[in-house]
């Protein structure tokens, strides 16, 4: 944080002072909302790297540090000792809840996982073949033609029952979108089981048998859920304050932040890793890879590496590296994937264009190692990214809801288009 309390831009025979805002932890930041005003200019910073989009209390990000706070909290404490229910519900109110509290929290959200029964006719319009994103984006965006009574955004109790009920219906539908892809009967959610174990129940269990859930599988779900839950303004939570800010409902505004997630630069990036350490194939096509991605000619680049904001370890990446460890061996599975991928991040953590342009292993590098190891398919890794990331998306949506400073997000741009010209036809 710096001594400034306002900046002055020389432009021209004008000189504007321009406020200086201090947050609580991070970079101060130029408050330019007059300086179009004062001096007809805009500004311009595409992928907004240098821009604040709002104010927020619900997490902070160092990217030098590779530190990540939740509330406050850091990442790997809450990852050590939280769950995601109580993670959620710290991401929700700002506080840790008391045991009551939790209790709470956790038999409102299991009271609302049942999904209307029209929507299982809905998935049946999709082909078999669908990929999970598109039938979650679209079903999540529906729920707003079923829930007609937490669509008056000036109510705060129909504002926090979307946001329950996002959270607690983000895993059925989820659910039911692999079990339609795969032919399966659609499950219902089991309220006598905890939120990440009724997941699981619903993505696995068979009729023709009971299913075992195992706790060290439900005990690393409930773990990434944690590490996925919010990472500040990234590119799928901004996309859901940018709808929420024309005040579009919260089901349509997390729908779309679940169609900006789906990209392979961002949530769509852990489905691309697999994919990429399967065609790399073996440690030894390890440094093709890595010449492939220093090369500017070719779009190849290293898929879980690299970071907008971390320009070192991001700490997700680290626990789950750890986690990932232990989970594989805790299943007996040993997947030479897991190799590949250790060889490609020495080779790449040592190699200069790496090192200069500080690209490190980021959350996605080896979520779907152990998304593999879980039994989870390939193309529902993203999925699990979405339900992770829900009740990162409602908190900015409800904060954003009471914000003072709140306005249609409309940014501006440099026009580089015709000048204006007559309508002629040659
Ligand atoms: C997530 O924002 C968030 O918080 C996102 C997220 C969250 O929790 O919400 O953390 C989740 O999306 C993690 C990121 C997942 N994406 C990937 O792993 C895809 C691979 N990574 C890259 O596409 C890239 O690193 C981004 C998109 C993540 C970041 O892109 P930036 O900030 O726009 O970086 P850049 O393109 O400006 O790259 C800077 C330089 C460039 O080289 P030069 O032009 O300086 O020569 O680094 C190079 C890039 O070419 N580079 C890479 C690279 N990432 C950046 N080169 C090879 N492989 C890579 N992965």
């Amino acid at each position: 944080m710096s001594e400034l309390d306002k900046v002055t831009l020389n432009a021209g025979d004008k000189a504007v002072a321009l406020p200086v805002l201090k947050p609580t932890l991070g970079n101060d930041c130029v408050d330019i909302s007059k300086l179009t005003k004062e001096t007809g200019l805009f500004t311009y910073d595409p992928g907004f790297g240098a821009t604040a989009s709002c104010k927020s209390a619900i997490t902070y990000i160092d990217g030098d540090q590779g530190v990540l706070l939740y509330r406050g909290y850091p990442i790997d404490q809450l990852a050590e000792k939280s769950s995601f229910t109580e993670v959620s519900y710290l991401l929700m109110n700002g506080e840790l809840p008391s045991a009551a509290e939790l209790a709470k929290f956790e038999d409102e959200v299991t009271h609302h996982t049942m999904m209307h029964e029209s929507l299982k006719a809905f998935l049946q319009g999709f082909r078999h073949d669908a990929h999970p994103m598109a039938m979650l984006a679209a079903s999540v965006a529906s729920m707003s033609a079923f829930y007609h009574d937490t669509l008056d955004l000036q109510d705060p109790e129909q504002r926090r029952l979307a946001a329950i009920r996002l959270i607690a219906k983000m895993p059925t539908l989820a659910a039911a979108a692999y079990r339609y892809s795969i032919g399966h009967p659609i499950r219902y959610p089991r309220n006598s089981l905890g939120y990440t174990e009724r997941f699981l129940h619903m993505m696995f269990e068979v009729p023709s048998e009971e299913l075992e859930l195992s706790p060290v599988i439900a005990k690393a779900m409930d773990l990434l859920f944690i590490l996925h839950a919010d990472h500040e303004q990234n590119a799928s939570t901004s996309t859901v304050r940018l709808v929420g800010s024309t005040g579009a409902n919260p089901y349509a505004s997390v729908a779309a932040g679940i169609t900006a997630l789906w990209g392979p630069a961002h949530g769509g990036a852990n489905e691309a890793v697999l994919k990429q350490l399967a065609e790399i194939g073996d440690a030894k096509n390890v440094a093709k890879a890595v010449e492939r991605a220093k090369d500017k000619n070719d779009p190849f680049r290293l898929m879980g590496f690299g970071h907008r904001v971390y320009k070192n370890f991001d700490p997700r990446a680290k626990i789950i590296r750890e986690m990932t460890h232990k989970v594989l061996g805790e299943l007996g599975v040993n997947d030479p994937l897991l190799d590949v991928a250790m060889k490609l991040e020495e080779f790449a953590l040592k190699d200069d264009y790496f090192v200069e342009r500080k690209l490190y292993p980021n959350v996605d590098f080896y979520s779907g190692i152990i998304y593999k190891a879980l039994k989870i398919p390939t193309e529902m890794f993203t999925v699990l990214f979405a339900i992770g990331r829900t009740p990162g998306w409602v908190s900015h949506w409800l904060e954003q809801q009471v914000d003072p400073d709140a306005r249609i997000g409309r940014p501006r741009q440099i026009y580089t288009g015709s000048p204006k010209r007559d309508y002629a036809k040659a």
